[in-house]
């Protein structure tokens, strides 16, 4: 980004979440170009980065959004999301949720187990309504990812088998208040394989073959998210190679394809500037600590991943030696790190440093561990910033529980 980040920090102060929308868009329009030809929506997972200005610029080009909560689907709206672009996914959805997504008359629930098909039955019967819905289906597809995110297993809690989806969609092809238009997977995060893609999207396709020979009319092939970012090294799927594998699974089936993308949006369009403030070493090893902590930004800490940590100097100070450091937050537990053994030049008080790659599944997953704030989010986009979320204040973390009677004092 060609932005001056200390007057951004003047401005906003840190932690601070810069989100380049110039990037997104350009991604948005890369992923949608490789489907051309075909009937195609991008979903986008608003898990990712449920930011208001993130899903409205997002739905402002055409993506729908990929769901996994009536606070998610809520937002979609709020966000400008065609109703009929939204899906909503999830294992375990209270009746409340359902009911509320068959009143905004979204495009499709996507189902991931009899249980569930069942209460979504009963729900529209009592509204009079008829629900559509897909299925998810689990291909047993090892995606080759980290675990914490792999989700295309038999042994992961996510979907039903195919012999159980066949006899879901038989029964809800009988159900006057249920209609199956849709058919979904999702085998991980962070894909960076196409085999498996191709191994699960072949496996549905036929399943999908053998409902339409028995009248059951799948129009949206739904094949999840997950498409890999580089963090480091990593060789990723081009879109288009993604897309084309996709195409040639599903020869012949009238469907318009859906794709999920959350990471690959807005990963690498996201930056995490934090400010150092100290440096110390103990026994010999060096840490630079810094303001921003494992409540802004939890994926060091929770997966153990890779992000890249620049320092922001002047070109002539960062050529100094550099040797390596923990940088670390505040946050009184020793997985609180961005990073091990990172080459960083000398720093000082107020130096800053930017965390890469934290646009998706940075802030959402942010919280206020320690009684800390959450970080401010800016956009930038054709080199102006805008504030999308303001940081958050002590106000804002006690203002719910000074909002009860605290009745419990007078016992
Ligand atoms: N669709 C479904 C049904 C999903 O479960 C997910 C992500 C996506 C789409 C979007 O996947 P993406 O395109 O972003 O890979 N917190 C983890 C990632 C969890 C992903 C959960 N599901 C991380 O920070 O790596």
């Amino acid at each position: 980004m060609t932005i001056d980040l200390n007057t951004l920090v003047q401005k906003y102060d840190t932690p601070l979440y810069l989100y380049n929308f110039d990037d997104v868009a350009k991604r948005y329009r890369e992923l949608k170009g490789a489907f051309e030809g075909h009937k195609s929506l991008i979903s986008y997972a608003v898990k990712a980065n449920s930011n208001l200005a993130v899903v409205r610029h997002l739905a402002q080009m055409g993506a729908g959004a990929d769901c996994v909560s009536i606070g998610e689907v809520r937002r979609a709206l709020a966000a400008g999301v065609e109703r009929y672009k939204i899906i909503f996914s999830g294992v375990g959805k209270r009746d409340d949720e359902i009911k509320e997504a068959l009143e905004k008359e979204i495009l499709m629930l996507n189902l991931e187990s009899e249980a569930e098909m069942k209460r979504v039955e009963q729900i529209a019967r009592e509204l009079g309504k008829e629900a559509r819905i897909s299925i998810r289906v689990n291909p047993n597809i090892d995606p080759k990812t980290h675990p914490y995110i792999s989700t295309g297993l038999h042994e992961n809690k996510f979907g039903v088998e195919i012999n159980i989806a066949k006899r879901m969609y038989i029964y809800a092809k009988k159900s006057e208040y249920l209609n199956p238009i849709g058919i979904h997977f999702h085998i991980g995060s962070q894909l960076t394989e196409l085999d498996p893609i191709k191994e699960a999207t072949g496996i549905v396709a036929d399943l999908v073959r053998s409902l339409v020979a028995i009248d059951i009319d799948i129009k949206f092939f739904d094949v999840g998210g997950g498409l890999g970012v580089v963090y480091k090294d990593e060789t990723t799927i081009h879109p288009q190679s993604y897309a084309d594998v996709i195409f040639e699974a599903t020869k012949g089936l009238d469907v318009t394809l859906i794709c999920e993308p959350g990471r690959y949006m807005l990963a690498n369009a996201g930056y995490l500037v934090t400010r150092v403030l100290y440096e110390k070493k103990n026994a010999g090893k060096r840490f630079v600590i810094v303001d921003a902590a494992m409540n802004d930004l939890i994926r060091p800490s929770l997966y153990d991943v890779y992000h890249k940590i620049e320092a922001v100097k002047k070109s002539e100070e960062n050529s100094k030696e550099s040797t390596p450091a923990d940088v670390v937050g505040p946050i009184c537990e020793s997985g609180d790190f961005f990073g091990k053994n990172i080459d960083l030049p000398p720093l000082m008080h107020d130096d800053l440093l930017v965390i890469h790659s934290a646009g998706a599944y940075g802030f959402t997953m942010s919280s206020n561990y320690n009684t800390r704030g959450r970080a401010a989010e800016v956009a930038i986009s054709e080199g102006e910033d805008y504030c999308i979320r303001k940081r958050e204040s002590f106000e804002d973390q006690i203002a719910l529980e000074l909002a009860c009677d605290n009745s419990w004092q007078k016992k």
